[in-house]
């Protein structure tokens, strides 16, 4: 284990599916870690990291709101390093764009790398999402999508899918702050991240999966590209982070796949089930590729496969009673 004790770096969302793995796996390798949570008397969200390895010594929570720049300072203060992950997440439709996951997401974003920059951070990992990179319907049809592929912004906006426009633009902005006030700034591009959940709360990417097992026929033609296990995308998260050379976006799939492929394998494993009959294709003119995640496997990364990851996550489902 590298003995990172006297490295303090701030997790943003650190009580959230990815957050609390993330949280974890730095412990595990001696940081001191600054995690934040919406809400410190809401016990949801702070139990299950109190509750870690090594939080009793090296872990700090704060309360912040992202469109809050001082509680973002206060948290990130007396760190040398971020990780960027809070951000509203979801693939439903919601009421009130502009308050409900654009603000957070762009606003959190600029006031997140202004207080690194502020309190002399040396790196700031963010986390965007492959909702960066589709929906991206005039991407050229012969050629695998990669990083540098971006969500089309107009498409999201005539389509009302808030979601990916929002982490379009927090990117978009997190690259113009890096280069304006020179930010060391690198970006890992999570699928579907999907695997054990520590949080009491079931997070969107894992409600798909419930939502598949309970026959849910919904294909998610704008938001699927792939999935990742969540230990992967934390890991993917350090080695940016640790890896002085990586630079740029990193797209965080263990395969460029169709949510077809997904839910084929899902009914293939859980055939008692009641998985509906999707077509293969789901994703228009999505090229599947074993190596979409070139970039992170030549930093080291082994991904879980597609069959570890729906193991694991139903494991995950079936001990937390979210199914018998
Ligand atoms: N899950 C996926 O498949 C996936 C894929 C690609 C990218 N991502 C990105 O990964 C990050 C984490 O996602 P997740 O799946 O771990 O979701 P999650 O469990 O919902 O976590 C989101 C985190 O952000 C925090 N947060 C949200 N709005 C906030 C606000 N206004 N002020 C302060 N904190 C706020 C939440 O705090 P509370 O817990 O206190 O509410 C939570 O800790 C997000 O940036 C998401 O866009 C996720």
């Amino acid at each position: 284990m590298a003995d990172r004790k006297d490295e303090a770096v701030c997790v943003t969302g650190g009580s959230g599916f990815i957050g609390s793995w993330l949280v974890r796996l730095l412990l595990d390798r001696g940081y001191t870690v600054h995690a934040t949570v919406k809400d410190l008397n809401d016990e949801r969200e702070t139990k299950h990291l109190e509750s870690l390895e090594g939080a009793d010594s090296r872990l700090r929570l704060f309360q912040i709101d992202l469109v809050d720049y001082d509680s973002l300072f206060a948290a990130i203060n007396g760190t040398v390093g971020l990780f960027h992950l809070a951000s509203p997440c979801t693939v439903d439709r919601v009421l009130d764009p502009e308050k409900e996951l654009l603000d957070p997401a762009i606003k959190g974003t600029i006031n997140a790398l202004k207080a690194a920059k502020d309190c002399g951070v040396k790196r700031v990992v963010v986390t965007s999402s492959i909702s960066a990179i589709v929906p991206c319907p005039n991407w050229p049809s012969d050629v695998v999508k990669n990083e540098d592929c971006w969500t089309d912004l107009d498409y999201c906006k005539q389509k009302g899918l808030w979601y990916p426009a929002s982490k379009t633009m927090a990117e978009k902005a997190a690259w113009e702050f890096a280069k304006e006030q020179g930010l060391d700034v690198v970006v890992v591009n999570p699928g579907t991240v999907m695997g054990p959940v520590f949080p009491p709360i079931l997070n969107a990417s894992m409600t798909m999966l419930l939502r598949l097992l309970e026959g849910c026929t919904e294909k998610y033609e704008d938001f699927f590209m792939g999935s990742v296990h969540v230990k992967d995308v934390a890991l993917a998260h350090i080695l940016v982070y640790e890896n002085k050379s990586a630079s740029g976006r990193h797209l965080c799939v263990e395969a460029i796949s169709h949510y077809g492929d997904f839910a084929a394998k899902v009914s293939e494993l859980y055939p008692e089930y009641n998985v509906p009959r999707i077509p293969k294709d789901t994703q228009p003119g999505l090229l599947r590729s074993k190596n979409g995640s070139k970039k992170l496997m030549d930093l080291g990364l082994h991904f879980a496969s597609m069959e570890e990851i729906i193991k694991d996550s139903f494991e995950s489902l079936r001990s937390k009673g979210y199914i018998s």
